[in-house]
């Protein structure tokens, strides 16, 4: 059985895109089974930098299926576009996408609606990509959704699509907004598919026969697990299951094929949007560690919020992933430091000396929580030239395996740069 998830332990941009384009070849399939074009990863291989949301990251191994699988929702325009970026470049994708017809569509009323709930919230708004991705899942569950089955028949689409916009113009009306016209999104909807009908087909037959002949298949898991929608930040998450177990629903791989699990970590912690982040750092040092790591958001170009490595929380995110291996990412982030600190526990205000964890929480007792930290010295060399372990500055040595004692899953890979090659494996 060869089937691997790669999956993020902290809130997203881990740098998974590279882990996975690392892994990539030999895969036979590689496959997405949450999330949509909220996620934006960052590909840099022989065929040039590659900025991709939701085409998986086999695409530049020839001979490799990309798969869509139910469990993520498809913004047409979005896909489209990053497949003609891809074909452009040289790479021949589209006879190797495999997008389900069960993906529920992003439709223009979503992220309109989304907006009209941010602004409500004020300050407490989540803070969201603005891709539509809550209203979109709430109609997937409220049997709301459109899905790519419905574009294929004009008479069910057009039914689908009058219903919901006889349900939302009376809300975009309410809170001053014009209301969609139903044959604008009707036809540009249909344009769109035209253009991509060819690459919906179901994958489910194709990645059984793969697991049935013991075929390699990577999944490829979108934002982090502190973002998933029963794990995370609640209500700072995302609206999809970004958990390995996800894999499992969101693609129809049963849970007993999936061996192995890479947690991928940054050597540091990020979050972009609102909501807790117990370690991070509003000083020089955040600062310097955001302008190092070039900590801007792929998708909206946010400035990403910077602190130190949370053990206590990438602990947990092993544990609810069953991560088997670690790939710490931009370790070179930290080389100038002079001293780096590694979160182990909090303290609550009123409850003495007592350290509590992350799963005991709710996102407001986080947010009052103080981080408890052991600080080890920082190695001050560079590190982006190096190529296996040893080679590491011994203190930077240290820092890895300080961070595979305190979370309890080996370290297996440690990235010291975006390229391919700019990684350790560490034996
Ligand atoms: P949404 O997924 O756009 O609804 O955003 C919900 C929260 O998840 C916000 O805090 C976003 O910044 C965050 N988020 C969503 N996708 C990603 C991602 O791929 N990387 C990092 N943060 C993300």
């Amino acid at each position: 059985m060869s089937v691997t998830a790669v999956v993020g332990l902290q809130w997203g941009d881990e740098a998974k895109g590279k882990i996975v384009d690392m892994l990539s070849p030999g895969a036979e399939i590689v496959a997405r089974f949450n999330g949509g074009d909220n996620a934006g990863h960052t590909v840099v291989n022989s065929y040039g930098t590659f900025k991709v949301r939701l085409t998986p990251n086999g695409f530049s191994s020839p001979g490799t299926l990309c798969v869509i699988g139910p469990g993520v929702v498809v913004n047409l325009a979005t896909l489209i576009g990053e497949v003609e970026q891809i074909q452009q470049s040289g790479i021949a994708v589209r006879d190797r996408l495999w997008v389900s017809p069960r993906c529920h569509l992003v439709m223009p009323y979503h992220p309109m609606l989304e907006s009209i709930y941010e602004q409500a919230k004020g300050l407490s708004r989540t803070g969201t990509t603005k891709r539509g991705m809550g209203p979109v899942f709430a109609d997937k569950v409220s049997y709301n959704g459109i899905r790519l089955f419905d574009l294929a028949d004009d008479a069910i689409f057009a039914d689908k699509l009058r219903l919901q916009l006889s349900v939302k113009n009376p809300i975009f009306q309410a809170f001053g907004l014009p209301p969609l016209d139903f044959d604008q999104v009707y036809q540009e909807t249909r344009k769109l598919y035209a253009q991509i009908q060819e690459c919906v087909r179901e994958p489910f037959g194709v990645v059984q026969e793969t697991l049935g002949r013991d075929g390699r298949l990577l999944l490829e898991g979108a934002q982090g697990a502190l973002l998933d929608n029963n794990w995370g930040t609640y209500p700072y998450c995302t609206a999809s299951i970004t958990l390995a177990g996800g894999a499992s629903a969101g693609l129809g791989i049963a849970p007993r094929w999936i061996t192995q699990v890479v947690g991928v970590v940054k050597a540091y912690t990020t979050r972009v949007g609102a909501g807790p982040m117990p370690t991070e750092l509003t000083d020089s040092t955040g600062e310097a560690i955001q302008k190092a790591g070039q900590e801007y958001g792929t998708v909206t170009g946010r400035a990403r919020r910077c602190g130190w490595f949370d053990a206590e929380l990438v602990r947990f995110t092993a544990q609810v992933n069953g991560a088997t291996d670690l790939a710490l990412t931009k370790l070179d982030v930290l080389d100038s430091l002079e001293n780096v600190k590694i979160c182990v526990g909090y303290l609550r205000p009123d409850t003495g000396d007592r350290l509590w964890h992350y799963w005991e929480l709710d996102a407001h007792h986080l947010e009052e929580c103080q981080p408890v930290y052991i600080e080890i010295p920082g190695w001050q060399q560079h590190s982006h030239e190096v190529r296996n372990f040893a080679g590491l500055p011994v203190k930077a040595q240290a820092y890895v395996r300080k961070v595979e004692e305190l979370v309890g899953v080996p370290v297996r890979y440690v990235s010291v740069g975006p390229q391919r090659e700019a990684t350790i494996e560490v034996r």
